[in-house]
């Protein structure tokens, strides 16, 4: 059997047939993460996976690390989390929202995600797609001065931190105390190199969770316009991909140092069951 490798949208997003997941061996990875590395996300159909293997396959590309907020734990998995909206059995089954808005996972941890993986358990026949956002084709775009302005500049993000503290999405509504002080405000580069392809990305995220607070050493409200524009630009639909999932069996893996992307699970009506497996690799300090 062998791997292909068929581009999806304009800049990235591939999809990958021809992999056996289970019994991956070192040339069909080597080929595999080659293709994950040029095309930013994989979309893999057509899979029977376990939650184990699942797993598995997250601590193939690295070190799988659990999500701050801990209740969703898959029962037999821990480092897997659940996201679902079925409350059939009498509770909710996993979270049901994973963020409906543009965000990179783990971006306001010291430590951020390389790869996210989603695996597709139970899919509704329409609702639930995913959108993503080329974080490296929206800095190419850019107008060379705005390159050169936003060069060196950092920001602090602070995970869930709002300028609404009455927001009911923001992380005092519902952390415990310890997850609290496991999220203190970092600092980011407003552009962002990637370790292993050199290329740069855009790394400022307009979501809840990133808790965007400011730019470092700039005024309020300077800070507040660039950091505006700069989400204007990002969220344009020429950077993105809206990824519409056919059914269960689907791996979904993609790269947090280049990709910004959110869910649109909020909008499913209760009777749209959608449940996936998702797994979060422990990245390094932008
Ligand atoms: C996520 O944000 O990790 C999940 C995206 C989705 O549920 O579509």
């Amino acid at each position: 059997m062998s791997i292909t490798v068929e581009r999806l949208g304009s800049s990235f997003v591939a999809e990958v047939h021809g992999v056996d997941i289970e019994n991956l061996s070192d040339a069909d990875w080597t080929v595999l993460h080659r293709a994950y590395l040029e095309n930013k996300i994989l979309v893999i159909p057509d899979q029977d996976l376990s939650v184990h293997a699942f797993a598995a396959l997250g601590a193939r590309f690295g070190e799988v690390v659990r999500h701050p907020v801990a209740k969703f734990a898959h029962p037999d998995e821990p480092d897997v989390m659940m996201l679902s909206n079925d409350t059939s059995y009498g509770k909710p089954v996993g979270v049901k929202d994973a963020g409906s808005f543009w965000h990179s996972d783990r971006s306001y941890m010291q430590r951020t995600s390389n790869e996210t993986m989603l695996y597709s358990v139970e899919i509704p026949d329409e609702g639930g797609d995913t959108y993503f956002a080329d974080l490296e084709a929206a800095y190419e775009d850019l107008p060379d001065a705005t390159k050169r302005r936003i060069g060196g500049l950092r920001y602090i993000s602070h995970y869930r931190w709002t300028k609404d503290r009455d927001d009911p999405e923001s992380r005092w509504s519902f952390m415990t105390p310890e997850e609290r002080a496991n999220t203190p405000p970092t600092d980011r580069p407003v552009v962002r190199i990637h370790p292993e392809t050199g290329r740069k990305a855009l790394f400022v995220f307009p979501g809840i969770t990133t808790g965007v607070k400011g730019i470092v050493g700039m005024e309020e409200a300077e800070s507040d316009a660039l950091l505006e524009d700069l989400y204007g630009h990002l969220t344009q639909d020429k950077f993105q991909y809206r990824f519409k999932w056919g059914g269960p069996g689907t791996v979904l893996i993609w790269d947090n140092r280049c990709v910004m992307h959110k869910a649109t699970t909020k909008q499913l009506s209760a009777d749209k069951i959608r449940t996936l497996y998702r797994i979060s690799t422990l990245g390094g300090v932008p």
